[in-house]
């Protein structure tokens, strides 16, 4: 049977799922918190920081990422608050290096995290991943139904997604569209063939 405790949410005591993470739980209960690197069915990455909370701990306030937090009885968590805000623009100013992206509604999403700081359109340049936040969900699923076809290549300023290097991968590719289908700024397209090879990741 399903075990449940109870959180406190901006003040508000709430009755969750053990088994959730908070973010997950926040969301159970319409509690929108943005993210672009999580997927319920796949293990958390946080890797695009935007999914902020405070808790409660040692008598302070402590930010955390949200995807990554297991849900216990007590918890107390906060949602809005200047330093979450703050933190959540910062990360959507790096993951805007990335311009321009195919899903508009992940775009605006951050630009209205940042508030309007990147209007001129100076801050935010020099990604070698354009349209790619490098959140690693396509990695994840293709891992999550055993093809384990991409991977992360590079380091540093060149890090990047592809094709895992050698021999037959055109041919174990499969072209199934789970990757195309989960990622958050419509890179995938039209294929993972295309999308990482031909398109962005040519050598
Ligand atoms: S291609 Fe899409 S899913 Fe994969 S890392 Fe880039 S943004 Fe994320
Ligand atoms: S959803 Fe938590 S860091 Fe992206």
């Amino acid at each position: 049977m399903e075990e449940l405790v109870e959180i406190v949410v901006d003040g508000r005591s709430l009755t969750v799922s053990k088994s959730a993470n908070v973010l997950q739980a926040l969301r159970d209960h319409g509690i929108d918190i943005p993210a672009l690197c999580y997927y319920p069915a796949l293990e958390a990455y946080a890797s695009c920081g935007l999914c902020m909370v405070e808790i409660w701990s040692n008598a302070i306030w402590n930010p955390r990422h949200a995807c990554l937090l297991e849900v216990e009885d007590g918890l107390q968590i906060t949602t809005v608050t200047p330093r979450l805000q703050r933190l959540r623009s910062w990360a959507a100013k790096i993951l805007l290096r990335g311009r321009p992206f195919h899903n508009s509604e992940a775009e605006d999403l951050l630009l209205k995290l940042v508030q309007g700081e990147t209007a001129d359109g100076q801050v935010l340049s020099g990604s070698t991943t354009e349209g790619c936040i490098l959140c690693g969900l396509c990695i994840r699923m293709c891992r999550k139904i055993g093809k384990n076809r991409l991977t992360y290549l590079g380091r540093g300023k060149n890090l990047r997604i592809g094709l895992v290097p050698g021999e037959g991968n055109k041919a174990t590719c499969g072209n199934c569209s789970a990757c195309r289908d989960i990622c958050p700024m419509g890179f995938i397209s039209p294929d993972a063939e295309h999308a990482f090879k031909a398109r962005l990741y040519k050598e």
